[in-house]
């Protein structure tokens, strides 16, 4: 199966589009224990609310690929979920393979990359790589912060067709071109979302980060057209978890 079908099935078992973003504040170095420890713990507390788990340097820099973080993706699996890894890949193809593969074999399902550095030497053989070991990519294409308008929206020219284009709609193309199985669009740009879902229909999922925290809201962003939802701190910073993960899935409305 497929990684845009194994997230589907994840979704329709767990009757969830919420994606936990594990992030936690930096602890000190001698304090990393304690990471390890407060991660599992919020995994354990919010699977049932989830169907897929997200993480990034926050915590692979403390644990370490295959100490800590490869021991999470064994238990984000035995919970029936699917584990992303957000490196925002960025560099000349010959690197990104190279790191893709590494978090692929620590058990990673997808894995998100940066569009702009482009097909040819860029992004291919990360695309190789993930059909071959039947894992996905999932492309930034509107991040959720504000500078984003300064990269992602700015107006660029097409090079294929010579006209002005916003950069995240020439993003959205390219996803359905290069066979992406997401792309990530900010929870705060609502009116994105629904442009981007118009390019994509539902061949490409769209994935929001920026509920809660960055102040996005679930059920807009659902209704504008992304059928994932990243949330980290509203969850992960919150004193009961379990209850900010409930709060949340109540907030939206099911099919
Ligand atoms: P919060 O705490 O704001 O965390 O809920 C959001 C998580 O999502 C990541 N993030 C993004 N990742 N494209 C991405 O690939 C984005 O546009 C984007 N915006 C936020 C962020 O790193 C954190 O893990």
């Amino acid at each position: 199966m497929s990684f845009k079908q194994r997230m589907r099935e994840a979704a329709k078992n767990k009757s969830s589009p919420f994606v936990l973003a594990l992030d936690f504040p930096f602890e000190g170095v001698e304090n990393r224990n304690r990471i390890l420890v407060r991660a599992q713990k919020v995994v354990k507390a919010v699977y049932p609310y989830i169907c897929a788990v997200k993480i990034n340097h926050h915590l692979v820099l403390p644990l370490g690929t295959f100490d800590g973080v490869q021991q999470i993706v064994e238990e984000i699996h035995e919970q029936g979920l699917l584990a992303i890894m957000d490196a925002k890949v960025n560099d000349i193809g010959a690197t990104n393979q190279v790191i893709a593969e590494y978090y692929f074999a620590a058990g990673f399902d997808a894995i998100i990359a940066n569009p702009f550095v482009g097909w040819e030497e860029g992004l291919r053989p990360l695309f190789e790589i993930s059909k071959r070991l039947n894992r996905g990519v999932i492309l930034l294409t509107y991040m959720s912060h504000k500078g984003a308008s300064e990269g992602y929206g700015q107006t660029v020219i097409d090079s294929e067709t010579g006209e002005q284009t916003p950069q995240y709609i020439s993003f959205a193309k390219k996803a359905l071109k290069w066979g992406a199985d997401g792309v990530v669009v900010g929870a705060t740009v609502p009116e994105k979302i629904a442009e981007v879902k118009s390019i994509l229909g539902e061949t490409v999922a769209i994935y929001s980060p920026g509920v809660g925290a960055q102040g996005g809201e679930a059920q807009t962003a659902i209704e504008a057209g992304a059928s994932y939802l990243i949330v980290g701190r509203e969850i992960t910073n919150a004193d009961d978890p379990t209850k900010a993960a409930f709060r949340l899935s109540d907030s939206i409305k099911r099919v």
